[in-house]
């Protein structure tokens, strides 16, 4: 069963709306077969309906309990209409000036989705998805991507603003990172879900750093050989998925 995070349903104060006044039943035409009344039981579901409704269309390859991969349109999709919800993200997110800020808003068997707050002048290492599709949505705020090809060297640099949507292939190598002076929010996708990623190594200098096991293409999940990871990442953090 795919797990949401409380922000991504519907509100249950939907649930305190008064009552609609009763209408009054329209007169029932001879040639329509009466039709029962609903059960107590059906009556309770459908009360409790806006409880488990999606506060945004999630696509339901999305919420698969059946091991897989979503296309990057859809991850893409996704993001973007998170980001473009306010109403999902902005109750909960949190900037700290200490670390990035993040909580995951869905886990399925096919996708993890994750919200996250970059205070200015953080960033990410570098690193890959350890074989993951993946896409980013800027909510708010502008962050930079710095992209690397396999052998860890920097090939090239991109800056996103509110509303920009990017995906990354399995081989994609980058850091991102917020180099301005006010807060910025992303929303970002991965599938497969939890697959661990690769770092470049702490005390590995480019260009002579173990280059990032390139996933052979195909493959439904290819996670390459791991990176030692760098030593000033706590275990906690791993303990409790990275956010990327
Ligand atoms: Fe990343």
């Amino acid at each position: 069963m795919p797990l949401l995070h409380p922000s991504l349903l519907a509100q249950p104060a939907l649930l305190a709306q008064p009552a609609l006044p009763v209408q009054p039943a329209l007169p029932v035409q001879p040639a329509l077969p009466a039709r029962p009344a609903p059960s107590t039981e059906l009556a309770a579901l459908a009360t409790l309906a806006p409880l488990v409704q999606p506060a945004v269309f999630l696509p339901p390859s999305c919420l698969s309990d059946e091991p897989g991969r979503v296309d990057l349109a859809t991850l893409r999709t996704l993001t973007a209409t998170i980001a473009g919800a306010p109403q999902v993200w902005r109750p909960v997110i949190h900037h700290q000036p200490d670390r990035r800020w993040y909580t995951r808003l869905l886990l399925s068997a096919t996708v993890e989705v994750w919200l996250i707050g970059w205070y200015p002048g953080q960033q990410t290492e570098i690193h890959d998805h350890g074989g993951a599709l993946g896409a980013l949505t800027v909510a708010e705020g502008v962050l930079e991507e710095d992209h690397y090809d396999r052998a860890w060297s920097l090939v090239g640099q991109r800056t996103y603003t509110s509303g920009d949507s990017v995906g990354f292939n399995i081989a994609h190598v980058h850091r991102v990172a917020n180099r301005g002076t006010a807060l910025a929010t992303t929303i970002h996708a991965y599938s497969p879900p939890e697959l661990p990623l690769r770092y470049l190594p702490a005390d590995a200098a480019c260009p002579d750093a173990t280059p990032v096991g390139v996933p052979a293409a195909g493959v439904a999940v290819e996670t390459g050989p791991e990176i030692p990871r760098p030593q000033t990442r706590t275990a906690a953090v791993l303990a409790t998925g990275d956010p990327r």
